[in-house]
């Protein structure tokens, strides 16, 4: 019997290919999705991973299949698609080209690759679905309560508001092969079938500018509907359609407000027997605003009363009579759009570090971590009637007390109200706060650290990147910007978590967007937000730098709007994607025309609105620096980015065939250099205007100092940063967007390193010191007023993440390449650092680096995926050995370098 199952076993690893050589295809995608469901374009584009144990892999061909039911695809019947045997060695979002998608339609699909080291098998079937394209499968009205039936009310988007709650009881017969959900609540909604949650989704759908799109999110839920009876019920919260915080934003910018919360929903479900049914809103629905959700605020928090709990309101045999008919609204003017990424989960749960009591009968729960969602609360003892209340902040006074001065008018507050004396358990549904300190008051005993949850939010996608080192400062920027980062992402990148803003302010991402990427990987987002900074742009052209426009800010200058083209830049560089480009061309080409009409003045850009934003000022206390000696003149900061931006467009405009654009941006590019380097370029001590280090790096790394002075430029950057700033950083968010490449590049990387690593004022390592444990708006956060003062900002991280990957660890595209087929390993090595370990699974798979190097001795492993190549540079004096790895060729062996050219797999250079 022994013999036989070691048979069967040695068997199946035969068949299985389970030796540890196997040749596979893995992680299949589309859209960039694992099994989407809900897909709205018609042309979805595939992508995957080949996998071998065996170095040097590289993909042939391909053949993908496609077809209505796994059966037909696996006996490939009447297969929607067959791409028949294509000779590529691409992977990444291969568009479909089969027969015209079903609206609302299930796919199946496979695929298969032929590389120089054979064939693989069919990867196993993966799926997809279609959302309800061209709309025209829409049967459901929009509808909700359409006035304000709750004392204390009002229609200005400033009360927190009750929740909603709908319902509608519906029968299915025997037979339910397939059930759809469709829905839109804005501004946010939960669903439930009988009770159960339709998904765990939180804030759903995704913010946008309303009248322009309008998202809908679509649910497989048919392992939630069997035969019988079913009630579909809905909360709908404010979210941003109703309610925002301040009522004026900056300069008195009145905040945007869309109308009273409403609900779209249909439910399809389909039988064996070829019938179909719709459960779809319409006035037949219930409605009541007299639930427990007594008002709710993503800036102000909610209140929550126990005792109007709706025992079993999304159960069957609930009695709603005392409900009201649902209202139909009025649809939003935007285009109802199937929603392209994916919405926000709780991805992580803390448990408190600390609770401290306060002398009057509070207590401050300490999360050890500033984090971005809100806490739960299990099992704590309350007092019927008596509210308990909670509020939040990033730093505590000296007196223990919650500091809140930094919040503005955000009133972060969550009150629930028990209906019964002892234990209850509860969270929020339709808020998020920034914050490591909760304040509870209201309590009779002191509470329990296991009494609380932190759950951190943020929209779901993988952690695509870690980082170590030797060095501690460095290891805790990567901490605080992961978490900084991820709590910034709220269906659109934030500038802050806490305080009355939290808004898609477009300067902060411009090359933020691309070290994120590294760590998260943020596609879909991106590529959503570009969408949402389109459906912003005004009729003539402007941008606005704050989009989704909840305040409507037109500048006409560039800095901020850059991030437009950045972003677009980034998903094609970092992710392959280059459908973001070719759909924003167009209005990318209307706003430089724009700026070129309105803000240019004999080839110089004479707007700009907020200078080197947040650079470290003269006083301690100050905000922005008042001192014209520091300050980076606005015609210096807007001019060069429009500059990098016509380069970028000639890039663009090669990429999606609009090559008659060429001569037009390099005629301006090139009119535009002249007239900078005539206006600010000194050409006798080649430095720009007043010599700021943000000055000359933007002026170097952009492109426009004349040939032959670059050396110049840097020897000033570097000798005001040594002798002026004491090795310590300078800039606001315009420079320090290239300043740790542009050091390095020019051959300093010690002194970026530096300041990488200075613990004293300005830098990352001071924060640390001060207790941050995310990033600062502020160099000086510890100190200046709270006016404007964050903890949770990553703008001033600037380049210092892709710094991190592409010259410390040395994972960087070869100039080029996309998504990393091919690379360029060069790390470079710091005086005082010794170990680095990084890795980044790109969309062909892990990269990883680790070096170390140590008493003269110097060790490097890296791995690259399969189907990608690396060109790999080292310095002649760490006396490498050549690897005697199968896969690796010298391609140059001068005297100062090595470099080689490696195919995929792991390979490891030693002195
Ligand atoms: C925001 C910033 C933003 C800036 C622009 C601030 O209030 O928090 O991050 O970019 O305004 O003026």
């Amino acid at each position: 019997m022994r013999n036989i199952t070691f048979f069967i076993v040695l068997l199946l690893l035969l068949v299985t290919g389970c030796g540890g050589d196997a040749l596979k295809v893995t992680s299949l995608k589309v859209e960039m999705q694992e099994n989407p469901v809900g897909i709205g374009t018609e042309t979805p584009r595939f992508s995957w991973q080949v996998e071998s144990a065996v170095p040097d892999l590289l993909q042939e061909a391909y053949q993908i299949q496609v077809a209505r039911t796994k059966r037909d695809l696996l006996q490939e019947e009447k297969l929607v698609w067959d791409s028949g045997t294509i000779g590529s060695d691409e992977t990444i979002l291969i568009p479909y080209e089969g027969e015209r998608l079903v609206s609302g339609g299930e796919y199946f699909w496979r695929v298969k690759a032929t590389t120089n080291q054979g064939e693989t098998k069919w990867s196993e079937p993966n799926l997809w679905s279609m959302a309800l394209l061209d709309n025209s499968g829409w049967q459901a009205v929009w509808i909700g309560e359409d006035s304000l039936s709750n004392p204390g009310e009002k229609d200005d988007g400033l009360t927190r508001l009750a929740a909603r709650y709908l319902r509608k009881p519906f029968e299915t017969k025997a037979g339910v092969e397939r059930a759809v959900l469709y829905i839109s609540g804005q501004g946010a909604y939960e669903a439930y079938i009988n009770d159960k949650p339709v998904s765990d989704d939180v804030l759903a759908p995704t913010v946008s500018w309303y009248p322009n799109r309008v998202y809908y999110n679509v649910y497989d839920v048919t392992s939630l509907v069997g035969r019988g009876s079913h009630v579909l019920g809905v909360v709908l919260g404010n979210g941003r359609y109703f309610g925002m915080r301040p009522r004026k934003g900056p300069e008195g910018i009145e905040t945007m407000m869309f109308g009273l919360p409403r609900l779209l929903a249909q439910l399809e479900i389909e039988y064996s027997d070829g019938t179909t049914e719709s459960i779809a809103t319409d006035n037949s629905w219930k409605i009541t605003s007299k639930g427990p959700i007594i008002a709710n605020n993503e800036f102000d928090g909610e209140e929550y009363d126990a005792r109007l709990e709706l025992a079993g309101w999304s159960s069957t045999g609930y009695d709603d009579t005392s409900w009201n008919q649902a209202d139909i609204m009025s649809a939003p003017t935007g285009e109802l759009t199937p929603q392209p990424n994916p919405n926000i989960r709780v991805q992580e749960e803390l448990t408190p570090v600390a609770i401290t009591p306060l002398h009057d009968g509070k207590y401050i729960v300490d999360m050890g971590q500033n984090m971005v969602g809100w806490v739960k609360v299990n099992q704590l003892n309350g007092k019927k009637d008596q509210p308990i209340t909670l509020r939040f902040a990033e730093t505590i006074k000296e007196d223990g007390s919650l500091y809140m001065d930094n919040l503005r008018t955000a009133k972060v507050t969550d009150i629930y109200t028990p209906a019964a004396d002892g234990p209850f358990s509860w969270e929020p549904s339709f808020v998020f706060h920034g914050f490591r300190f909760m304040e509870v008051s209201g309590l009779d005993q002191e509470p329990k650290l296991s009494n609380f949850t932190g759950k951190v939010i943020y929209d779901l996608m993988e952690t695509s990147g870690e980082f170590e080192t030797s060095n501690e400062i460095i290891n805790q920027t990567f901490k605080n910007a992961y978490w900084g980062i991820r709590g910034n992402y709220r269906g659109m990148p934030t500038d802050c978590p806490q305080r009355d803003e939290r808004q898609g302010w477009l300067g902060d991402r411009a090359t933020g967007c691309f070290g994120e990427a590294f760590l998260f990987n943020n596609a879909l987002l991106y590529s959503k937000w570009l969408q949402d900074i389109e459906d912003s742009q005004s009729p003539e052209g402007s941008i606005s730098v704050v989009s989704p426009k909840f305040w409507t800010i037109y500048n006409d200058d560039v800095t901020w709007p850059s991030a437009y083209f950045y972003g677009a830049k980034m998903l094609w560089q970092q992710f392959g994607d280059k459908e973001p480009i070719m759909k924003h061309y167009p209005s990318m080409k209307r706003y430089l025309e724009r700026i070129q009409e309105v803000s240019m003045q004999d080839f110089i850009i004479i707007k700009d609105r907020y200078g080197d934003w947040c650079m470290p000022p003269e006083s301690q206390e100050l905000i922005h620096s008042q001192d014209p000696a520091r300050k980076t003149a606005g015609p210096v900061l807007s001019t060069t980015m429009y500059y990098s931006l016509l380069n970028l467009m000639t890039e663009f405009a090669t990429l999606t065939g609009n090559e008659q654009d060429i001569p037009g941006y390099e005629e301006l590019a090139a009119k535009v250099k002249e007239a900078y380097n005539k206006r600010f370029f000194d050409q006798e001590t080649a430095r720009y205007d007043n010599n700021t280090v943000t000055a000359n790096i933007l002026s170097l790394q952009l492109g426009l100092v004349p040939e032959g002075r670059e050396a110049e430029v840097f020897n000033n950057i570097v000798e005001k940063t040594e002798v002026d700033c004491n090795g310590h950083v300078s800039a606001g968010v315009l420079g320090i967007q290239q300043l740790m490449r542009g050091l390095t590049e020019h051959g300093n990387v010690d002194l970026a390193y530096k300041i990488a690593t200075n613990r004293t004022y300005p830098s990352w390592g001071y924060m640390f010191d001060k207790g941050a444990t995310t990033i600062w708006e502020l160099w000086n956060g510890d100190t200046a007023d709270p006016a404007m003062n964050s903890g949770n900002h990553v703008m001033l991280l600037g380049d210092v993440l892709i710094w991190l990957y592409e010259d410390l660890a040395g994972i960087k595209n070869y100039p080029g390449s996309t998504a990393y087929k091919k690379l360029w390993m060069e790390p470079k090595i710091p005086d005082g650092l010794s170990h680095v370990n990084a890795s980044y699974d790109s969309p062909y798979g892990e990269i990883s680096s680790e070096w170390r190097k140590e008493n003269g001795s110097f060790n490097w492993n890296i791995t690259i995926p399969a189907n990608t190549s690396a060109i790999v540079k080292l310095p002649r004096d760490l006396n490498i050995l050549i690897p005697s790895e199968e896969g690796v060729r010298i391609v140059n062996d001068s005297d100062d370098y090595f470099e080689f050219e490696i195919g995929s797999g792991s390979y490891r250079f030693t002195n």
